[in-house]
């Protein structure tokens, strides 16, 4: 029996559609909230906070993909935390990561993953660490730019760039680990790392509205945060996020979709043409 967490969410609904289709009928879906999990599979209630509830939720698995769960940092290491604490050392966790994982990582999220995958170590696991998906990027940033016609982010002024990967590859290639029952560590990336023009470039292809980047530091970008009321965590976030951008650690693109599930991911214009 497969589950996965985060069911409700983005990535893992679509774990869910990919394992479906590929005629998987041991499907459980692993949600604090059951009631919005999609008809067709056996959904369980499964709240981080709730340690009586995971123990329930992972009952008679023998693979877990564990979605990563959010809010701030020290929330996400808590869930993983309990999560993993919950779960039987035989299960196969399937564990989405971050691509910028390295100790000397400045992303507000990186210790955070680095904890969790230390959590996993002594136990069968995959970690599968992540570019930034194209779904957030899109949804956080690029709507707002396509209404002002202007992407001033701090992405830097060129390479090295940020290989944006559709969640829907990532849930595509989640489910064949799954199914595969894959160990060890894959980088699930878009085809190529964009810069900060190639993206607006992209984007003025793909949806027909110009878009123009301009470069802007990371002060100014922190002071917009901050003058939109955002919480300081989240100003952090996205601020360290762009800094490991410019620093070359959302860069890599080693084509793991596409070795793990025979077919590419999808380039961000396909994206946002789709
Ligand atoms: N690489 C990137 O660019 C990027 C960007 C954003 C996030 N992420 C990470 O990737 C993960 C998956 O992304 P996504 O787009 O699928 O996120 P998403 O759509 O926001 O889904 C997050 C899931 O986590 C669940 N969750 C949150 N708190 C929970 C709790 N206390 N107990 C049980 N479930 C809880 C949510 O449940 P509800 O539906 O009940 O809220 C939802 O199902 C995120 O959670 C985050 O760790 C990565």
């Amino acid at each position: 029996m497969i589950g996965i967490t985060g069911a409700t969410g983005g990535v893992g609904s679509g774990v869910i559609r990919h394992l479906l289709a590929a005629g998987r009928d041991d499907v459980a879906a692993l949600a604090r909230r059951p009631e919005a999990v999609p008809a067709g599979v056996a959904a369980r209630r499964a709240d981080y906070d709730d340690p009586a509830s995971l123990a329930d939720a992972l009952r008679g698995l023998d693979t877990l993909v564990m979605v990563s769960s959010d809010g701030t940092a020290e929330t996400m290491a808590r869930h993983h935390r309990n999560l993993i604490a919950a779960c039987g050392p035989d299960v196969h966790i399937i564990y989405t990561s971050i691509l910028d994982i390295a100790p000397d990582s400045r992303f507000y999220y990186s210790p955070g993953h680095q904890e969790t995958e230390a959590l996993l170590a002594d136990r069968p696991h995959c970690l599968v660490r992540t570019s930034v998906f194209a779904d957030f990027f899109a949804s956080t940033w690029l709507a707002d730019a396509t209404r002002t016609g202007e992407l001033a982010l701090p992405l830097g002024d060129g390479a090295p760039g940020t290989s944006l990967v559709a969640r829907d590859d990532v849930a595509r290639a989640l489910a064949a680990a799954a199914i595969a029952r894959t160990q060890g560590v894959i980088d699930l990336t878009g085809p190529a790392a964009l810069t900060g023009g190639e993206i607006a470039a992209a984007a003025t292809a793909a949806l027909g509205t110009p878009l123009q980047y301009r470069p802007i530091e990371d002060a100014d970008y922190r002071a917009m945060l901050a003058a939109d009321g955002e919480p300081a965590w989240l100003i952090e976030a996205y601020a360290s996020m762009f800094r490991s951008v410019r620093e070359g650690r959302f860069a890599a693109a080693p084509g793991d979709v596409e070795r793990l599930t025979g077919t590419p991911p999808m380039s961000f214009a396909e994206y946002l043409r789709r």
